[in-house]
């Protein structure tokens, strides 16, 4: 055979269930080396677990696995590794040790192995192989370097680099975007584009479609734990793969609701912080969403942080309600009515050990206690389920553990135990990343009813089109200042980015 032969890999009636839920019902799938197959559904579809199965993170599943027209037994992750089947998890974090250097991440399981072996390592070999791949992949990050001092997009590489040193027929990429700025993204396209020459076959999970269509050859859509339909890129649309996920169409993006924007409530001035801000100064309204706009980098989480008590100040004055705040750390700041749905959600937005109950009520929990000190639990649970409800977070009842949510599940959660407290000021921090187009638009509708409560919005996002769809202002970041002040109606993306790439 030669190397540029396709090799087909099938999935066929592939089943699995977890406690209370039949996460993928007879689920079929097909693809082969050397092109890029999309893979989409709704949160909570089930396209993690699939790929799950296929990477030997599951043993319980029932149907069979073909490749090159043979059934194979995948069992264990050994197994997929075996078959040449390479993952990169959603949870990018969890998944590499963040104290070992890049060298040791990429090439670990060869450390391991060698460690069984000999007893002495032999770390220069383990660097200039690693060097290579990240060399093969054009990518400039010294190998000596801790994965902690790593960005998310770098980790994103170390995590490739980690699945292509080995033998890698298939590659699969679940939500690899979602933490990447614009350039990055094409940096990780290009990667996918020399894999795919090499004869590698990507299978890529993501919920930006514009995205998919650009860099993928076929499209699997999933719907509740089930196969939906499996298309040609070019044969589809956008709209219709919508129509597929959600199984009815979708309407207008941005449900906004007409509302009467009040007098003065929340007020930065002359804010700087010891790293990157610098002298920020703005100001929201009751009922007023604004937006921070800004590339990945330009300032924007710091922001955020800095405004909920989450960092030190140098200088700066926050005024709400014409009372000035003095707020030292974040339990103050949700006392003094702040909330913040945080970019990291795994690491700082919910306890994922814990149920969704007790992660709904805990920014508020003195609303459910009797005396301050004992916790109706009836009452707790009660709020839980009407905040599923509402949410309409995918979930077989509010005990179940975070942990066990897809990834955008547990981001409704995330934003869900805000909206128990009273805050009057809500900052949000990217909130519908990794979050299906549907739920995007059931949070969308969220945040305008706190506007509509009089609360003030604070919506910081690097998706432009989003900013322009659900706020009134926007204050553009540039390198830890806002370089630009402007009213959404008079402004589009293209000014937007203007401004956000130093533009004058
Ligand atoms: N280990 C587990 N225990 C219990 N339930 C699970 C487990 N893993 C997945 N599930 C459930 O299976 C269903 C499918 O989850 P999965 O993570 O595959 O969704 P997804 O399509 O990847 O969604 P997202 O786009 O949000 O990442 C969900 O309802 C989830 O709660
Ligand atoms: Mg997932």
């Amino acid at each position: 055979m030669t190397a540029q032969q396709a090799i087909r890999l099938e999935m066929k009636q592939i089943s699995i269930e977890f406690p209370g839920v039949k996460a993928l019902d007879n689920v079929d799938f097909a693809t082969e080396t050397g092109s890029s197959h999309a893979l989409i559904g709704a949160n909570g579809a089930g396209k993690s677990t699939l790929m799950k199965v296929l990477s030997g993170a599951y043993s319980h599943y029932t149907g069979e696995i073909y490749i090159d027209g043979q059934l194979v037994h995948i069992r264990s992750p050994k197994d997929a590794k075996d078959l040449g089947i390479q993952i990169v998890y959603q949870e990018v974090d969890t998944a590499l040790i963040p104290y070992l250097t890049v060298g040791e991440n990429i090439m670990l399981d060869d450390t391991v192995n060698d460690m069984g072996k000999k007893q002495l390592m032999n770390w220069k070999r383990i660097h200039i192989n690693a060097k290579a791949t990240l060399e093969r992949m054009n990518v400039k990050v010294p190998t000596k370097k801790l994965v902690s001092e790593l960005t998310l997009a770098e980790k994103q590489m170390v995590l490739i680099a980690r699945a292509i040193t080995k033998k890698c027929r298939f590659l699969i990429l679940d939500e690899p975007t979602a933490p990447l700025s614009h350039s990055e993204t094409e940096e990780l396209f290009r990667i996918v584009r020399d894999l795919k020459q090499d004869n590698v076959g990507v299978i890529f999970i993501s919920h930006r479609l514009p995205e998919l269509f650009e860099i993928c050859d076929e499209i699997t859509v999933m719907r509740d734990g089930r196969f939906v339909i499996k298309q040609r890129i070019a044969d589809t649309s956008q709209n219709e793969v919508v129509e597929h996920m959600l199984g009815k169409k979708m309407g207008d993006q941005f449900p906004k609701i007409p509302i009467e924007i009040g007098g003065a409530n929340f007020e930065v001035k002359g804010l700087s912080d010891r790293g990157k801000l610098r002298n920020i100064n703005f100001n929201v309204r009751k009922g007023e969403i604004i937006g921070l706009a800004g590339l990945v980098g330009a300032g924007k989480t710091e922001l955020c942080k800095a405004l909920f008590g989450a960092s030190r100040l140098e200088t700066g004055e926050l005024v709400l309600q014409q009372r000035k705040l003095s707020i030292r750390n974040c339990n103050e700041a949700v006392k003094l009515g702040i909330a913040l749905v945080p970019e990291e959600r795994r690491k700082e937005g919910i306890l994922v050990q814990e149920s969704v109950a007790s992660n709904l009520s805990v920014a508020s929990l003195s609303k459910f206690c009797v005396s301050r000190t004992f916790l109706q639990f009836g009452k707790e649970k009660k709020e839980a389920r009407r905040l599923i409800q509402e949410l309409g977070i995918k979930t077989p009842n509010e005990l179940a553990k975070v942990k066990n949510l897809s990834g955008g599940n547990q981001q409704k959660v995330a934003i869900g135990k805000w909206l128990t407290t009273d805050a009057e000021v809500y900052i949000f921090d990217e909130p519908t990343k990794g979050v299906d187009v549907g739920a995007k638009k059931d949070i969308f509708k969220l945040i305008s009813q706190l506007a509509q409560q009089g609360k003030s919005v604070i919506y910081a996002s690097c998706e432009l089109s989003e900013i322009i769809g659900i706020t009134d202002r926007v204050y553009v970041l540039y390198d830890g200042q806002i370089v630009k002040e402007l009213s959404t109606s008079a402004t589009n993306e293209e000014e937007l980015l203007f401004y956000s790439t130093g533009g004058k």
